[in-house]
Order: C-alpha cells, then sequence, then structure tokens
C-alpha cells in the first residue's frame, strides 16, 4: 500500500530563497519544519523521499504545502480542487 501524503496545509509556504542553497522539499507533509524535510518520512515508514532542488537565484519560491501538486516541489494551483 502505497503512503497518502498528508496535507500540511491547502496553501502554498511562499518564502524567500537564496541562490545557491539546497532544499530538501517534504513531499510526504508530516515534517514538523514545513516545507522542508525533517527526516519524518523515514520514522514512519511512508517510502517517501524528499525533492531535494538547489535555488537558481534569489527568489520567492512558492512551495506546495499540500503535497498534492503535479509541479512538485513547488505549487500549482491544485490546493484549491482539495
Ligand atoms: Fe516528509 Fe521527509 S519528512 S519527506
Ligand atoms: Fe499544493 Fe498549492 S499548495 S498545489
Amino acid at each position: 500500500m502505497s503512503f497518502e501524503p498528508k496535507i500540511a496545509q491547502k496553501q502554498p509556504y511562499v518564502l524567500e530563497e537564496k541562490a545557491g542553497t539546497k532544499r530538501a522539499w517534504c513531499s510526504c507533509g508530516l515534517s514538523e519544519t514545513q516545507p522542508y524535510c525533517d527526516g519524518s518520512h523515514k520514522k514512519h515508514n511512508t517510502g517517501m523521499t524528499p525533492i531535494v532542488v538547489t535555488i537558481e537565484k534569489d527568489d520567492t519560491v512558492a512551495w506546495c504545502g499540500c503535497k498534492h501538486s503535479q509541479n512538485k516541489p513547488y505549487c500549482d494551483g491544485t490546493h484549491k480542487k482539495l
């Protein structure tokens, strides 16, 4: 049985990110340091892993908080349909 990601919140986490920063976005929804992974996916045996990205330029990033985006790790508006 595959793990259904938990909806951390039904809106994005909109954050300023710096160029060159490596971020591990939580895909399982269980992290307590949203939107980033804190290792909870292992503790709860979700079988899921974070999506790791390196920020290319100083920017405002809308990280998906609902974990159901079709363009993970970024918000694509899917949260409005949940
Ligand atoms: Fe959710 Fe790591 S805690 S992917
Ligand atoms: Fe997940 Fe917007 S917060 S699609």
